[in-house]
């Protein structure tokens, strides 16, 4: 397997975006191939992928990709490996691509900052996530982020964990879908981009 094709999903801090970022790539990428999600927390306060997982067993929804309590045996079986991460150290960020969102509240961003210098090596990318551009602090912060990736504050995301969905799901009657996936699509070819996949120009057929 190309190991840009493993994706950690990874944030120090709590509540940052880690479980968010993992099932909505993954439901972009199993466009282009067979995708698992790992999750490394899963009796995590907060429900991550498996209880996501649950979430559209529940609903009777179809899932386009796979979600897991560990990394399989064979790896080669997936083309990428999302793993949705427990906050804190980066013990297990041991290889791959590394995806690092923050809030842009101080202390979850200073965090973020520390983590992104730790895995430097790996050329960690970072995401904005929550943003609120009609509070001053979080404008001033990614003022200062010229480039950053960001995505902002959207109850969509809260919806489709709710139905086991992601917002690339056309059935799930996610109100303001198009927006959101248009926001998201920079963080899919990011991704893309470092994995070796054809980049999709947006609204091209794939
Ligand atoms: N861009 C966003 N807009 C609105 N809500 C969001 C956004 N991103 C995530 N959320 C919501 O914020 C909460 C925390 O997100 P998520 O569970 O992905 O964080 P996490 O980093 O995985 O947290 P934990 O460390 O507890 O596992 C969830 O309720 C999620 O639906
Ligand atoms: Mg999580």
């Amino acid at each position: 397997m190309n190991p840009h094709r493993v994706l950690h999903c990874y944030s120090p801090k709590g509540g940052s975006g880690k479980t968010m970022l993992a099932l909505t790539l993954a439901g972009a990428l199993a466009q282009h191939g067979r995708v698992l999600v790992v999750d490394y927390d899963p009796n995590g306060n907060d429900g991550g992928a498996l209880r996501w997982a649950a979430q559209a067993r529940d609903c009777d929804r179809p899932t386009s990709f796979m979600v897991s309590p560990a990394m399989p045996r064979r790896p080669e079986d997936f083309d990428v490996i999302l793993i949705d991460h427990a906050p804190g150290r980066p013990a297990r960020v041991t290889d791959g691509q590394v995806i690092i969102p923050t809030t842009l509240d101080p202390g979850t961003y200073f965090s973020a900052r520390r983590a992104l210098d730790v895995l430097r090596k790996r050329k960690p990318v970072l995401v904005a996530n929550r943003v609120r551009l009609d509070r001053a602090e979080p404008r001033r912060l990614l003022a200062q982020l010229p480039g950053t990736l960001a995505l902002s504050d959207r109850a969509i995301f809260a919806s489709a964990y709710g139905v086991g969905a992601t917002i690339w799901d056309e059935d799930a009657g996610l109100r303001n879908a198009q927006a959101a996936r248009a926001e998201f699509q920079p963080v899919v070819d990011a991704v893309l981009a470092r994995a070796g996949f054809p980049v999709r120009v947006p609204g091209e057929a794939a």
